[in-house]
C-alpha cells in the first residue's frame, strides 16, 4: 500500500496551544492516594508526594491537570481538604463507593502541580453545589489577601495566590450517572449563573462549559445549543469526552478510533457555529477535550471493589502496542483540529486508565501509551500544518471506509524543523508514504521515531518496563560528520 501527503509551511491550520498536551487527577481508585502521593514510600518529598512518579510525570509534558474530578467532583466540599491535616474530615465518596480521607487538596495539588511543570485545570462540583462554593473557592486561589478566603488560603501556608487560570463548569451533568444530574436547561442556567459569579471574582480565569460525555449520548447537540443559548458570552470552552477500546475481535475498528474523534470534535464545532449565528455572536467557541483515552470499559465492567476501600484498585487498565498506537491517532486528530480544539486530557494520569502505573512502596513505570504523548508533547510545537494525505482506504464495521493513513505535520520555525505524526490504520498490510517536501528546500531527514512490535499485545510491566517502548534512529551533523543512531529493535524504514 502506498500513500502520499503534501508538506508545505504555507498551508496551516494553526498554532498548536500547548494545553493539548494536558492529562487529569482525579480522586479515583489510586491515581491520587498511592499514585501521585504515598508519604510512606522511599522516594516520598517532605510534602509526600512520590518523586520517583513525578519524575515520570516531568518526562510526559503536561502543562495542565484537570483536578480533582471527574465523576468524584459532583459530590466534592472543596472545603474538607483543606487546614490541617489531622482536622480534615474523612468522607463516603459516592461516586465510586470510596472512603475519602482528604489528605491531599487544592493546596498540596497547586504546589505539587507546579513542581511538574504545570498547572491546574479546575473541576468545580456543579451537581451537589453551586455558585456559592464555586465563587467562594475562586476567592480561596486567586484572591491576593485581606478577605475571608484568600486570608484563610494564607493562614494555611499558601502566601501567594494559586493563580488557576482554567475552570471547568462541573463534570458530565448531561449523564444520568452522575450525582447532581441536569436537564440540559437547568445545567445551563446553573453554568450561566456560576460563570457570572466567578467572572466578578476574577475576570481574567478561562471558563469551559461541560458538553457531551460521550458521542453516542442521545443528548449530543441539543445539550451544547441549549448550554450555549444561556452561557456562550460567559464561557470560552464547551468541553466533551471520549474514551475507546477494542470490541470484540473487531480490532480495524479500534484502530480507527480517530475518525470517530475527528467526527465529534466536529458535531461540537458545528454546534459552537450554529449557537453563534443564532445569538449573532462574534467570538468562537473553542472545544475542550478534557477526557479521553482508551478505557477498557465492556471488558472490565464490574472489576474492582466499589465497597468504601480507601484508595482501591479501579480501572487499571495495561496497554499494549495497538493501544498506544490508537492513542497516537487520537492525538493526530486533536492536533488536525488545533484551529478549534485548544484543551485536551489524556484520562488519567496515574494508575486509573494511565500512562504512568505505580506499585504501593514499589516501582512506577511507563505503560505503553506514554510513549506516543511524551514524544507529541515534545515534537508537535509550533503550528499544524494541512498535508492533505491521499491514498488507500479500507472498510471498518464500526466507522464505515477509512483511511489507512492517519497523518499531520507541524513546523517548529524556531527549530526549522518539520515533524510528520502518522498511524497506519491497517492491521496487515504495510503502508509506505511519499511525502512532498518540494516546498521545503534544504531540510534533511533526522530521527525517525515508531510504536512498533511483531507482537501487537504487547505490554510493560512492573518487572517488565520497558517492553512496549518506541524504536528509531536519528542523525546527528558535526563538524566530523553525519552519525546515526539507532536504538534496538529498529524498524528499519
Ligand atoms: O475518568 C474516569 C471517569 O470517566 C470520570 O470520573 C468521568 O468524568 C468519566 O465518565
Amino acid at each position: 500500500l502506498v500513500a502520499s501527503l503534501t508538506v508545505d509551511p504555507a498551508f496551516r491550520i494553526a498554532a498548536v496551544d500547548p494545553r493539548l498536551y494536558g492529562s487529569f487527577v482525579e480522586h479515583m481508585g489510586r491515581c491520587v492516594y498511592t499514585g501521585i502521593y504515598e508519604p510512606d514510600h522511599p522516594t516520598a518529598d517532605a510534602a509526600g508526594f512520590r518523586r520517583d512518579v513525578a519524575d515520570l510525570v516531568r518526562g510526559l509534558g503536561v502543562p495542565v491537570l484537570r483536578y480533582p474530578g471527574g465523576n468524584f467532583v459532583s459530590g466534592y466540599d472543596w472545603e474538607d481538604g483543606i487546614g490541617p491535616r489531622d482536622q480534615r474530615p474523612t468522607r463516603l465518596d459516592l461516586a465510586w463507593r470510596s472512603i475519602e480521607t482528604n489528605q491531599v487538596g487544592i493546596d498540596e495539588f497547586a504546589a505539587w502541580s507546579r513542581g511538574v511543570g504545570s498547572a491546574p485545570m479546575m473541576a468545580l462540583n456543579l451537581g451537589t453545589r453551586g455558585v456559592d462554593a464555586a465563587r467562594a473557592l475562586l476567592e480561596y486561589c486567586n484572591h491576593p489577601g485581606g478577605t475571608y478566603w484568600s486570608d484563610l488560603r494564607r493562614s494555611n501556608g499558601s502566601a501567594d495566590p494559586h493563580g488557576i487560570k482554567l475552570w471547568c463548569l462541573g463534570n458530565e451533568l448531561d449523564g444520568p450517572w452522575q450525582i447532581g444530574h441536569k436537564t440540559a436547561r437547568e445545567y445551563a442556567q446553573l453554568a450561566a449563573e456560576t460563570a457570572k459569579a466567578m467572572r466578578r471574582v476574577d475576570p481574567s480565569i478561562e471558563l469551559a462549559a461541560g458538553g457531551s460525555s460521550h458521542s453516542r449520548m442521545p443528548t449530543l447537540g441539543t445539550w451544547e445549543a441549549t448550554v450555549l443559548e444561556e452561557t456562550y458570552d460567559l464561557v470560552d470552552y464547551i468541553s466533551i469526552h471520549t474514551y475507546y477500546e477494542q470490541r470484540g475481535a473487531d480490532r480495524d475498528s479500534f484502530l480507527a478510533s480517530g475518525v470517530n474523534l475527528d467526527r465529534f470534535i466536529e458535531a461540537a464545532v458545528a454546534t459552537c457555529d450554529h449557537a453563534r449565528a443564532v445569538g449573532r455572536h462574534r467570538k468562537r467557541i473553542h472545544v475542550s477535550v478534557d477526557e479521553w483515552n482508551v478505557w477498557y470499559q465492556s471488558k472490565f465492567a464490574g472489576e474492582g471493589s466499589l465497597d468504601w476501600e480507601q484508595a482501591p484498585r479501579l480501572i487499571e487498565d495495561t496497554y499494549s502496542i495497538v493501544d498506544a498506537v490508537v492513542v497516537g491517532s487520537l492525538l493526530i486528530s486533536l492536533l488536525r483540529h488545533a484551529d478549534r480544539v485548544k484543551i485536551a486530557c489524556l484520562a488519567q494520569l496515574v494508575n486509573v486508565i494511565a500512562p504512568i502505573r505505580t506499585e504501593p512502596g514499589g516501582p512506577a513505570w511507563r505503560q505503553s501509551i506514554y510513549h506516543p504523548f511524551a514524544l507529541t508533547s515534545r515534537y508537535a510545537r509550533g503550528t499544524v500544518l494541512r498535508v492533505e494525505p491521499t491514498g488507500p482506504t479500507h472498510e471498518t464495521s464500526w466507522l464505515g471506509e477509512v483511511p489507512t493513513l492517519d497523518a499531520t505535520a507541524v513546523i517548529d520555525e524556531e527549530a526549522g524543523a518539520v515533524v510528520l505524526f502518522a498511524v497506519n490504520r491497517h492491521q496487515h498490510q504495510p503502508l509506505s508514504v511519499d511525502v512532498d517536501l518540494r516546498a521545503c528546500r534544504g531540510l534533511a531527514v533526522g530521527e525517525h521515531v515508531a510504536m512498533y512490535d511483531e507482537d501487537p499485545d504487547a505490554t510493560n510491566s512492573a518487572a517488565r518496563p520497558d517492553r512496549a517502548v518506541p524504536a528509531g534512529w536519528r542523525t546527528s551533523r558535526s563538524p566530523t560528520g553525519t552519525r546515526a543512531w539507532c536504538s534496538r529493535r529498529c524498524p528499519g524504514t
